[in-house]
């Protein structure tokens, strides 16, 4: 049952991930009369992926509104500043699930006419092809007016950053927050890793519009975001220490969707499909065919130091992955390139607090479509000094039945309860101000990056406060 007052949200982009996850979930939102789907924005060339998908659903948007395609940024905030897609008639609140480079239009276009926003990862992202350092940068400026502006209008910009909801990493923060609180030792060593399985063929980082690598930007601005939040997020327990750091020293070791040649050689495609459906392809055009364009990263290894002054406070490797063990076999890009194209799971996370605690939080996906992939956290303490038991286990599983997606659905019921804070325009846990960190440091990795595709280092160093306004320096 519809109640009159149901809050009215759009939803900006329908691609393969707003398909699986935010359609559905605002269906069932819907038919419980929590909210209603007033309007779905799309690029115009999407038209028939659109129509074919709504057809098959049980509840229809009031409106489909299809946009011009290749406007580039400046364009699109101009055309939707003159077109008002919403024709004057501004809805509650906007989900903005396009690619990034158009997250930032949107959400400023939404904040401007009072509505909450609900910003997926990453915050915005830019081409980077013809200055990558200087146009990273400008991801913190970005954020800033963002933030600015949620401010100015009373809205609250939430971005969908779940793992700081995820019941497994709560429970890590936690654990280590109270020992770092109690014993003034701060988290000494962080190893996060993420690895997932996206595997593209080479021809696909040319022809992908999706989690594309063809605009200078790769894993760091699809999924690294999260895992770079992870590491800011669960870095804050070090301002409880006796030493709180005051700025991240950077290194970054990056691996370009052009560079593959050595780890993937033609000779190893034969091998595996065969050398006639490999050539069938052969005639595509590859990142080798336009090489002086730059291409984003497929692997990225981040070396971070949390520092005070000279002193090192935390070391930290977070090793972010595409280049993994994937359940892919086809050559053919299917059209769902989210859950379809074989992408496997493998996250682990390790934090120790010195001498006193160490704490792994493990969730490996086997690659088995009915696979589930519990979330285990081990703690280790050295209990004669801090008290509690030497080792304790946890498994967690989201209860049978409770997602129709087994396979990540602790991922997805925490994706629901930031989804929650949208609808209940609560920004405490991850409003857009609680990202300033995480965008800097990213904002500085993604500029170390392209600086070390140019041939020159990728290391900085990257201001904590947030008021800094020379937050950066290239080293
Ligand atoms: N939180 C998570 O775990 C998670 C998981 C997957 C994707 N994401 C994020 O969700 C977003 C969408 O992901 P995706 O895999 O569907 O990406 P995608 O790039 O494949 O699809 C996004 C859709 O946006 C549309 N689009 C692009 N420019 C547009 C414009 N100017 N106006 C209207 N529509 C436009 C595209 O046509 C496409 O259908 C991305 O920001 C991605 O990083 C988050």
């Amino acid at each position: 049952m519809l109640s009159e007052d149901a809050p009215r949200i759009v939803l900006a982009g329908l691609g393969p991930y707003a398909r699986t996850f935010y359609y559905p979930v605002l269906e069932r939102y819907h038919s419980i009369g929590r909210l209603t789907i007033d309007a779905v924005i799309e690029k115009e060339s999407q038209r028939h992926v659109v129509e074919h998908f709504l057809k098959g659903r049980s509840i229809q948007p009031q409106r489909v509104v299809l946009v011009p395609d290749d406007l580039d940024h400046d364009e699109l905030s101009v055309f939707l500043e003159m077109e008002d897609p919403l024709s004057g008639e501004s809805a509650w609140g906007c989900i903005v699930a396009t690619e990034p480079r158009a997250h930032r239009a949107y959400a400023e276009w939404a904040v401007r006419r009072g509505m909450h926003v609900l910003l997926e990862k990453p915050v915005t992202a830019r081409d980077l092809r013809e200055k990558g350092p200087v146009e990273a940068l400008r991801l913190v400026s970005d954020h800033r007016c963002l933030a600015e502006l949620a401010d100015r209008y009373g809205v609250t910009v939430v971005v969908q950053a779940q793992r700081r909801v995820h019941p497994a990493y709560r429970m890590v923060k936690e654990v280590v927050g109270e020992i770092v609180a109690e014993f003034g030792v701060p988290v000494t060593y962080l190893d996060i890793h993420h690895a997932d399985g996206t595997w593209n063929m080479p021809w696909e980082f040319v022809s992908r519009d999706g989690h594309p690598y063809k605009f200078g930007y790769g894993k760091l601005l699809h999924s690294g975001y999260h895992f770079v939040d992870l590491f800011c997020w669960l870095s804050e327990v070090n301002q409880q220490a006796a030493v709180p750091p005051d700025r991240v020293g950077l290194d970054v070791f990056p691996v370009a969707a052009n560079r593959l040649g050595a780890q993937l050689a033609e000779a190893s495609y034969e091998r595996l499909f065969g050398g006639k459906r490999w050539r069938h392809f052969g005639g595509l055009p590859r990142p080798a065919s336009l090489p002086r364009q730059s291409w984003g990263e497929t692997d990225v290894v981040l070396l971070a130091r949390l520092m005070r002054g000279s002193e090192v406070v935390t070391t930290a490797v977070l090793s972010l992955l595409q280049s993994s063990l994937s359940g892919r076999s086809w050559l053919e890009l299917p059209a769902d390139t989210y859950k379809g194209n074989g992408r496997i799971r493998h996250e682990r996370v390790t934090v120790n607090v010195g001498p006193l605690l160490a704490v792994q939080a493990h969730s490996y996906q086997d690659g088995r479509a009915d696979g589930t992939s519990p979330f285990e956290v081990v703690i280790y303490r050295n209990r004669r000094l801090v008290g509690g038991e030497a080792v304790t286990r946890f498994t967690m599983r989201s209860e049978a039945g409770e997602v129709a997606e087994a396979s990540d659905s602790l991922n997805n019921r925490a994706r629901e309860q930031i989804l929650e804070d949208f609808l209940a325009a609560d920004g405490r846990r991850s409003g857009i101000a609680l990202h300033g960190t995480t965008v800097r440091v990213v904002a500085a990795a993604v500029a170390g990056v392209a600086r070390s595709a140019q041939g020159e280092s990728g290391r900085s160093a990257v201001l904590l406060d947030a008021a800094a306004r020379e937050w950066y320096r290239a080293e």
